[in-house]
């Protein structure tokens, strides 16, 4: 069974405003995704609050339910999960569909490599297209069976282990939390430790978080290993809001003038942040209040201002740490005096869309001298004449247009926006609040 569903939700933003006040976006996606995984195996009850209840982590938290965990919602974002210890999930008796998740994908292929049950990850159209030899090479050198479809896609079919599995010692080919994650959630199930290189700093929330449920985890920029055989004890978790969400606010601001926003207990890990690195670079106007830890993840609340951006070259070093963001941050470019370049992000290409072409086209419908690059692009801020644009069924790519409107001539169309709630329930009522101009339709099919 497949989660594809027919597309009916479109946006239509009216041209010009401003954004202002004080907003809370909801909880990382990232942070929520592990959360649920950790707590469903770790011994005990975990309580975990700010969960963001967008479909990809409700994929997760279905999955693990059919696995044996007990989960109570105690409101939309409060979940209190009785996890079954790291050797008692058990055979969900179906197909595990995680929709348009790749996180859930990827990570839980590495957990189900481990199991001696059989199991079958699926997904959307979108899901299906994406790359996983990426986890599926690295699990078969650890002694895992995965069938895939051709050219490595899902849906996989995963073979009974032979516990234990091989430690290995990985250099991933590219920076990626998702395969990193995988490895090392496998990793727990292997005799000795199994270590993963990248070329560059991945998000590290899996370390951190392994580590609050009291895993050992061994842990550098560009580098984590974990040693097998290891529990985990349940703990309480506090989700930041989620900064790639934020970011759709912040660019919004950061490009209409008079915009003064402030975005609460936004999740500020170093490896994360590249979008403040870069607005910041092309002159946006943004501070920093009420720094804390929260859930072990450094938070505070981003305040911006609506700025005069300038194009930059951006820096590769933080490429990784902004790769979200690139969809909010080529609006931020459309917007800014002179040329943009991005250059060292391929991994665009294979995300929920190839984000390099819907953004690249999405620009040039509007007007904008957009030029996609193999691994980036190159564009030349001017005027945003407004028009209609495809999301692809991509969030990131609806919602980045949406904010576009508030530089533009015309008013925005943006079609096939039913997937922003995997990722941001409660966008259009949010973004209303804070002042944008939309408005939202819905064909019956
Ligand atoms: C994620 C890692 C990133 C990111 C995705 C979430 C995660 O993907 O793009 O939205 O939660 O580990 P990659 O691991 O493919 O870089």
């Amino acid at each position: 069974m497949s989660s594809d569903v027919l597309s009916v939700l479109s946006y239509h933003v009216a041209p010009g405003g401003r954004l202002s006040g004080r907003h809370r976006v909801p909880g990382d996606k990232s942070i929520s995704h592990r959360a649920v995984m950790f707590a469903a195996l770790a011994e005990g009850t975990s309580t975990i609050t700010g969960f963001l209840d967008g479909e990809d982590c409700l994929c997760t938290l279905r999955a693990f339910e059919a696995m044996g965990a007990t989960v109570a919602r105690l409101d939309r974002t409060t979940l209190r999960i009785t996890g079954v210890g790291i050797d008692g999930l058990k055979d969900p008796g179906t197909v595990l569909d995680v929709g348009n998740s790749g996180t859930s994908m990827r990570l839980m292929c590495g957990l189900l490599a481990a199991q001696r049950f059989g199991s079958t990850l699926t997904g959307d159209a979108s899901l299906r297209r994406r790359p996983m030899k990426r986890v599926t090479e690295p699990l078969a050198q650890m002694g895992a069976t995965i069938h895939t479809q051709a050219g490595g896609r899902a849906p996989l079919q995963i073979e009974p282990a032979a516990r234990p599995l091989n430690a290995i010692r990985y250099h991933s080919p590219v920076a990626s939390a998702q395969v990193k994650s995988s490895i090392l959630l496998a990793g727990l199930y292997a005799e000795g430790l199994t270590e993963v290189h990248e070329p560059e700093a991945s998000r590290d929330h899996t370390e951190r978080m392994l580590s609050a449920f009291g895993v050992r985890v061994e842990a550098r920029e560009g580098y984590a290993a974990v040693q097998g055989g290891q529990r985990l004890r349940a703990i309480d978790i506090e989700v930041p809001s989620d900064i790639s969400s934020a970011a759709f606010l912040m660019v919004g601001a950061a490009i209409a003038p008079g915009s003064d926003v402030t975005l609460e207990a936004v999740g500020l890990n170093p490896t994360r942040t590249g979008v403040l690195h870069i607005l910041k670079a092309m002159g946006a106007r943004i501070s920093i209040a009420n720094e804390r830890t929260i859930g072990g993840e450094p938070v505070g609340d981003v305040r911006i201002l609506g700025s005069a951006l300038h194009g930059i070259d951006i820096d590769p070093r933080w490429v990784a740490s902004a790769i979200d963001e690139f969809p909010a941050l080529f609006i931020a470019a459309a917007c800014a005096r002179g040329e943009t370049r991005l250059s060292g992000a391929a991994e665009l290409r294979v995300k929920e869309s190839d984000r390099i072409s819907a953004m690249c086209n999405g620009l040039r419908a509007l007007g904008i001298d957009a030029v996609a690059l193999a691994d980036g692009a190159r564009i030349s801020g001017g005027r945003l004449r407004g028009g209609s644009v495809e999301s692809l069924g991509d969030h990131r790519i609806a919602m980045s247009f949406a904010v576009a409107a508030l530089r533009a001539e015309q008013p925005i169309t943006i079609r096939d926006c039913d997937n922003v709630a995997t990722s941001f329930p409660g966008f259009s009522t949010l973004m209303q609040a804070a002042g944008l101009r939309l408005r939202v339709s819905t064909r019956h099919p």
